[in-house]
């Protein structure tokens, strides 16, 4: 099995010079950098918060949610003492000057599993450039997106580059990276593209680089867990007339076209999936805090809501230690 641990850049805009300084950052400690210069952050399609996290393990002070799904709201506000304003659409004249603006926007018109409508997609694939709108207002010092891997090819690059050129006639330099969780010490294969936009003027993004090998699913698996996770006796009886794992504790994930396969760490958490497309050892459902902890929430967070929101909730998150990592990267570019 191989990890594939090197860090995969897109494109040729990347810069490769410099290294994060990301080694006083954990996901499961929320005590800021000393040298935090103040920094203040909007989170906007905010979830149940990764990004905040990351900014506060960062030292950056967030002043400004917005999330337009009530329960993610709700969990977000009982979790981390900021109420998000809804729809962004409506909220986006009320967000204050701001440093740094952090935007998970919406990506299944751009993801594999979604129908691929891109910037068609009238709904939810425009909303990205409410950022750049935001951004042309408020002129932030850096501007962070996240989306799905897929999202930097999407259209022959043409979707990221509608994306990019308007931000860089505001006068940001630009820089896209595709980062995989498995790399930031998450038992968790998840590539998601990040692109990060600097004020002309700052040092080049210094992209962090890999962590090494990603811990044991045995770190984030809970020991004893409820019977109602466990999937019916015919569901685990086809499973393991399919499959023979060859890695214990194992998440067994069925995919599209209904192939079982089996690694000793999580594919990525996805947030329209079906109950049992990740099966631990083809046996039980992941309970609530185990998907929590493969997007590296720290332990006392809370997840509020019933199992389906919280599944739905983990699988749009940011993982929040490579949030945290890129957003090292962002404060060191802007010192
Ligand atoms: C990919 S998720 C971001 C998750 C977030 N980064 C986290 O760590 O939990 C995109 C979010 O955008 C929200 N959203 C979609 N349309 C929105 C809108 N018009 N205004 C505000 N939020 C919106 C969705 O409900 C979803 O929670």
């Amino acid at each position: 099995m191989s990890y594939e641990l090197e860090q995969q850049f897109c494109l040729d805009w990347i810069t490769q010079d410099g290294h994060a300084e990301i080694s006083s950052i954990r996901s499961d400690d929320p005590t800021p950098c000393a040298d935090a210069p103040g920094l203040t952050a909007v989170d906007l399609f905010c979830g149940i918060g990764g990004f905040h996290i990351a900014a506060v393990q960062n030292g950056i002070d967030v002043t400004f949610a917005s999330e337009i799904d009530k329960d993610a709201a709700d969990c977000y506000e009982a979790n981390l003492e900021l109420k998000p304003h809804g729809d962004i659409l409506h909220c986006k004249s009320e967000i204050p000057p701001h440093d740094i603006l952090m935007a998970g926007f919406p990506c299944q018109p751009f993801s594999i599993m979604g129908k691929g409508n891109g910037l068609e997609d009238t709904a939810q694939g425009r909303l990205v450039f409410e950022v750049v709108e935001i951004a042309e207002r408020l002129r932030p010092s850096a501007i962070v997106l996240e989306n799905v891997k897929r999202f930097a090819t999407h259209a022959q690059g043409k979707t990221m580059r509608s994306v990019i050129q308007p931000l860089e006639r505001l006068d940001y330099d630009i820089t896209p990276a595709i980062l995989n969780a498995l790399n930031f010490g998450l038992p968790q294969k998840r590539e998601r593209t990040f692109i990060v936009a600097l004020k002309k003027g700052a040092k080049p993004m210094p992209w962090p680089t890999p962590q090494g090998p990603p811990p044991s699913l045995s770190s984030i698996l809970e020991e004893k867990v409820d019977a109602r996770y466990y999937a019916n006796p015919k569901i685990q009886a086809d499973r393991r007339r399919d499959h023979q794992a060859k890695h214990k504790p194992a998440i067994w994930h069925e995919n599209r076209i209904g192939l079982v396969n089996s690694h000793p760490y999580c594919c990525a958490l996805r947030a329209g999936s079906s109950h049992n497309y990740l099966l631990v050892d083809g046996e039980r459902r992941l309970t609530e805090r185990e998907m929590l902890r493969l997007q590296g929430f720290p332990e006392p967070y809370m997840p509020t809501g019933r199992y389906g929101q919280t599944k739905k909730q983990a699988g749009n998150a940011v993982p929040v230690p490579v949030a945290a990592a890129v957003l090292a990267g962002v404060m060191e570019a802007l010192k």
